[in-house]
This record gives C-alpha cells, sequence and structure tokens, in this order.
C-alpha cells in the first residue's frame, strides 16, 4: 500500500475536503436527512423529542449515544408496513439491547440474532422464542443447544459440520430444527454498485454455482431431525439500489426451482437478507423502505413467474436502515488545534471526549459521517474540520470531513448522526475508555438504556 507522509488517512480527502462536502451557507443549519425526525434545534441548541442536549449532558454525561425511541419505532414499522406480507427480522447485530430488542417485538417484527450473547440478550427481552432466528458461519454446539432448547424459530445453517451439530443436538432433544440454507448468490453489493462472480471469496454460505448449496439442502432434506423453510442470502450492505438483490434473486430462486424439480421439495419460505442503506452525509441518497419493497417484490414475482413457480413467504433482515438513523452521539469538545495543509489551507482539528472506542467505523471502514455544534450557535465562518478522538491512534477520527463553526472551543457539544448501527454494537474499551452510554428519549423523557461502563467494570475483569 502506498504510505502518505502524513499516515495514510490524512491525503485522501486533500486540502479542500472531499467533491460532495460544499461550505454551508449556515453551519448552524441542520441537514434534516441525517437527523432523526424528532431533532430539531430550539434557541440554537440540538434537541431531539423535547430534550435539549443540555439536559441530555448534564445528566448523562458525554459521550453519550442519544437514541430517538419514536424514530427507531417508526422506521421498524415503515419496513414492516412496506412488506405487509413478508417476515421482516431486525438486524440485532446493527444494535441490541433489552429496551431495542423489545421495541421492535412491539412493533411487530422479528429478531435475527448472530450470537449466543445476542440470543442471551432477545430471550432476556422475552422476545418470543419462535420469533427469533440464529445466524453465524461459526455457530458453537452450545450455542446451537441453547437455541434448540430455547425453540427458535429458525437457524440459518451455514456449513457442512453445523449440518451435523444439529442433527446430533436435535436427535438428542428429541425435536426438529427449523433451518434455513445460506447461500452465496456470487453478488457483492454496496451503495449504487454491485459486482457480480461466479464464486465468491468469503466466509459466508454454501455456493450455488459449486454445488454446495444444493449438496446442503440434498442432506437436510434427508434428515429427518430437520424441517427446510428455505434459502437464504445477504448480498451486502449500506445498500442504495436493488439491482444486486435482482441478481441474486435470480440465482438464489433457480436454485429453488431446482430443488423442487430434482429433490421434490418446494421451501416455503426465501429470505433477502438485509444491507439497506442509510444517510451519512449530504452524498447519500437511501431508498425508502416503500421503494425497495416495490422493487424486491416486482423481482421475486417476475422470477417466480419466469421459472414457473408460486412465490415463496419472504422475509428480509434491516439492521442498519432500522437502528442507523435514530441515534445520534453527543461530544465534549476537549481541545482544538488548526493545522496547516498545503497551499496555504487548514484544517480545525476537533477532538471529543470519545473517539474510536465508540464508533470504529471510520477508522474500520473509511467511513463518513457529518456532525454539528449542538449547544449553541455560532456566526464565526465554517472552516474545513475533522472531528478525532481521544485515543492514542492517528487513525483516531470520527468525522473525517465536515464543516464546523471556526470558533468551535473546549465545552461546546458536538453531535454526530447517524450513529445508531454499527457503533455501540462494535464499542471497546480501548486505552481502557469505558464505553458509552445509551439514552433513550421519547416525549421530552430522556431514560438510560444502557448505563456508561465504569473503570470498576474494567477492573471487575481484571483478575490479576
Ligand atoms: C445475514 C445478515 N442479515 C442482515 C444483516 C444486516 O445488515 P444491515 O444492518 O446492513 O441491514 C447482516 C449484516 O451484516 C447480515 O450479515
Amino acid at each position: 500500500m502506498r504510505s502518505h507522509e502524513a499516515g495514510a488517512i490524512h491525503g485522501q480527502s486533500g486540502d479542500r475536503g472531499p467533491a460532495w462536502l460544499h461550505a454551508p451557507e449556515d453551519a448552524n443549519q441542520l441537514v434534516p436527512q441525517l437527523w432523526s425526525s424528532s431533532v430539531s434545534k430550539v434557541d440554537d441548541v440540538l434537541t431531539v423529542a423535547g430534550e435539549s442536549v443540555l439536559d441530555i449532558a448534564e445528566e448523562f454525561g458525554t459521550p453519550t449515544y442519544v437514541v430517538d425511541e419514536d424514530d427507531f419505532r417508526q422506521r421498524a414499522r415503515a419496513f414492516r408496513d412496506a412488506f405487509p406480507n413478508a417476515d421482516v427480522y431486525y438486524a440485532a447485530k446493527a444494535f441490541l439491547c433489552t429496551a431495542s430488542a423489545r421495541w421492535v417485538v412491539e412493533e411487530g417484527l422479528n429478531v435475527d440474532v448472530c450470537s449466543g450473547g445476542e440470543l442471551a440478550v432477545a430471550l432476556r427481552a422475552e422476545v418470543p422464542p419462535a420469533r427469533i432466528g440464529l445466524h453465524g458461519n461459526n455457530k458453537s454446539v452450545a450455542e446451537l443447544r441453547t437455541a434448540l432448547e430455547a425453540g427458535v424459530g429458525r437457524i440459518i445453517i451455514d456449513s457442512f459440520e453445523e449440518i451435523d451439530r444439529i442433527r446430533e443436538l436435535a436427535t438428542e432433544l428429541g425435536l426438529t430444527a427449523n433451518v434455513m440454507v445460506r447461500v452465496t448468490a456470487g453478488v457483492e453489493a454496496h451503495t449504487h454498485e454491485y459486482i457480480s462472480t461466479s464464486h465468491e471469496d468469503q466466509k459466508f454460505g454454501f455456493s450455488i454455482s459449486g454445488g454446495d448449496a444444493f449438496e446442503a439442502v440434498r442432506r437436510i432434506l434427508a434428515e429427518p431431525s430437520m424441517s427446510l423453510l428455505g434459502l437464504h442470502s445477504h448480498i451486502g450492505s449500506q445498500i442504495f439500489v436493488t439491482d444486486g438483490f435482482e441478481v441474486a434473486a435470480k440465482r438464489v430462486l433457480c436454485l429453488h426451482a431446482r430443488i423442487a424439480a430434482e429433490l421434490g421439495y418446494t421451501a416455503p419460505e426465501f429470505d433477502l437478507g438485509g444491507g439497506f442503506g442509510i444517510a451519512y452525509t449530504t452524498q447519500d441518497d437511501p431508498s425508502t423502505p416503500e421503494d425497495l419493497a416495490r422493487d424486491m417484490l416486482r423481482i421475486v414475482d417476475d422470477e417466480c413467474a419466469a421459472l414457473g413457480i408460486d412465490v415463496p413467504q419472504l422475509s428480509i433482515e434491516p439492521g442498519r436502515a432500522i437502528a442507523g438513523p435514530s441515534t445520534f452521539t453527543l461530544y465534549e469538545v476537549g481541545t482544538t488545534k488548526t493545522v496547516a495543509l498545503d497551499a496555504g489551507a487548514s484544517r480545525l482539528y476537533v477532538s471529543v471526549d470519545g473517539g474510536m472506542s465508540d464508533n470504529i467505523r471510520t477508522a474500520l471502514y473509511g467511513a463518513d459521517y457529518s456532525c454539528t455544534l449542538a449547544s449553541r450557535r455560532s456566526d464565526a465562518a465554517a472552516v474545513l474540520s475533522r472531528v478525532v478522538g481521544k485515543h492514542c491512534e492517528s487513525g483516531d477520527i470520527v468525522v473525517k470531513d465536515e464543516f464546523l463553526p471556526g470558533d468551535v472551543k473546549a465545552g461546546d457539544l458536538l453531535a454526530v448522526p447517524g450513529t445508531g448501527a454499527y457503533c455501540r454494537s462494535l464499542a471497546s474499551t480501548y486505552n481502557h475508555v469505558p464505553r458509552a452510554a445509551v439514552v433513550a428519549v421519547r416525549e421530552g423523557e430522556a431514560r438510560l438504556i444502557v448505563r456508561r461502563e465504569t473503570e470498576e467494570d474494567l477492573f471487575a475483569l481484571d483478575v490479576g
């Protein structure tokens, strides 16, 4: 990899910021599509569901993930309503705690978990086991046993070893395991593009083109201890258009039809996975659940008609699109530093009291985020800024490029929208920084749903 004198990540967006980022007329203004539905600025202070961030910071501290509960619920309902005849599984990996598991079930969704720990939270939240799906490319015997004993609605099988493990467990427990087979359709999708290959160099699923998927199904159908619900495919993340789903659906339904023709079994269900994109910055234009539904249902109907088969019961697994936009992270500014760049340009570095430990996506995926000064109005000119964390790591960046008022200073509060997915769930205690709190706000009430980790919590593990 070509190294850059100031470190890889610094040089990417150049001195004027990325092409999609334009200096705002008024940096105090919110970009509506980036924030949850109950967020606004009241007297120049960011407010969510009637609760000001000044009060939230005072009561719960910072950094804090602030969840707009009604927005989260509304997004869950939007998928349920857009896919009325399908089963919608909330992909818990995006963000899971007892409260969020309860919210999605109350809104009529099911829950997709991918580890023993996520399953434990879902059961603790009293999610009906029949409405839980268990994923994972390497499920342990213990995880499978817990899932079978709990009576989860379906286990999505990802390997031949797993078929053997489930056979032994289900036989020992004297029950029938409801299973799906995760297949790889040779499609990888992301934002507006997808790549379609014959094979997939990745860890998940059974290859269709390589024949493993058909073989897995053949073995499962021969197992009295298992009942095959259908095929599952998940093609990527942060997807804005349905082209990739179309190619994947064609290939998976083709296999579905072959199974019916050659093995005499018509699987009742078909899962198209998740991956629906959200807006992190002004460059993003995600599809609505209604648009996605219209296209995806048409794709499946047309392909089934072309294959002369009945349309199976569909399911989808949105995670990011439900959790992501409902939450912003509230930080306090600790230090600022103007750094000279080439050609007389400069960048304002704004250090906050969190960082990659509460949002690893910028460092891990090069993700883009936005940001606003949340605690006051500023009439200072907007300057190209970078919001960075407090970790001892040059890649510890939260917001790579944003225009913030040039007078941002220590003690100010900043808010970064779109942090509801894959932030708290990927949080760490790097540099022994305790993990941040999660606060849900609804109708002017803010309540803790995940408490802030303390040094005592860290010590509890340190048995040295
Ligand atoms: C099998 C499966 N389903 C659903 C999801 C959720 O994806 P997203 O949060 O992008 O909707 C994932 C994400 O990795 C996944 O692996």
